[in-house]
């Protein structure tokens, strides 16, 4: 069971359709072959946060095989674009073909490589971040994502509860799981604690946190990165 009842799960994804044409057969073929992109109620929280935000630039850490970055520049129409990273190969490959098969190559930028090297040379502002990238370097790349972000922008995080052990003590999670446990709370510290966001947690796939930037962070401002990244 995921971090919902099954049956309302069942229920929210009959009601919400997935998407038709040529990014829907990407959607579902994903599915089928359990490549990990956004589950459904994620792409329709995306979709509604973009209708409300109208964002035109924004930086996706975390692409896959290019569904969520396909999704999200169709949803800014002409003059969105959108910047994603990925370091794996074989993702980045599928990806370019996607991007090939829907004709949006013009509409996103692929930088290849580890985002932790990436992210620190970054400068631009974004309107929107996407993280969907491995759970146990967000709390490193949080304060580059609240650089990178305007004020007024949204960060939107995916995966944020690991199917529900977040909120179990660390006894109780296998002892191969408690460095990302361990990393995810503090991140959840983090951006609930922040006086320069507003947070929301919502149980909608395997949990998405919403922050927006309210104002620009102050150097010296004290980051929780490094509590919680030794290893147990
Ligand atoms: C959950 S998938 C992204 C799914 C995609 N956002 C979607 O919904 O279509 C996570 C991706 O993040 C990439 N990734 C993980 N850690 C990364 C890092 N440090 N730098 C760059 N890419 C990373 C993985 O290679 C993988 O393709």
């Amino acid at each position: 069971m995921g971090i919902i009842d099954d049956k309302l799960k069942k229920y929210i994804d009959d009601v919400q359709p997935m998407k038709d044409g040529i990014l829907g057969e990407i959607q579902k073929n994903a599915y089928e072959r359990g490549v990990p992109i956004i589950p459904n109620d994620v792409a329709k929280l995306i979709e509604f946060i973009f209708s409300v935000t109208k964002p035109k630039k924004v930086l996706e850490i975390g692409m896959a095989i290019g569904f969520s970055s396909s999704l999200m520049a169709q949803l800014m129409g002409e003059d969105g674009h959108v910047t994603t990273i990925d370091r794996f190969d074989v993702m980045i490959d599928e990806a370019k073909e996607n991007f090939r098969k829907l004709g949006n190559e013009d509409k996103i930028t692929l930088i290849e490589g580890d985002a932790a090297k990436i992210l620190p040379t970054l400068g631009e502002k974004y309107d929107v971040i996407f993280l969907d990238a491995a759970k146990g370097q967000y709390i490193n790349f949080l304060p580059h994502c609240i650089r990178l972000l305007k004020v007024g922008g949204v960060m939107i995080t995916d995966d944020i509860l690991q199917n529900g052990t977040v909120a179990d003590d660390i006894g109780n999670i296998e002892r191969r799981q408690r460095t990302i446990h361990k990393r995810l709370r503090t991140f959840i510290e983090e951006i609930t604690g922040n006086p320069y966001l507003t947070t929301s947690i919502l149980t909608v796939g395997d949990g998405v946190a919403l922050c927006r930037k309210n104002g620009e962070i102050p150097n010296g401002y004290l980051w929780k990165r490094g509590h919680g990244n030794e290893e147990s």
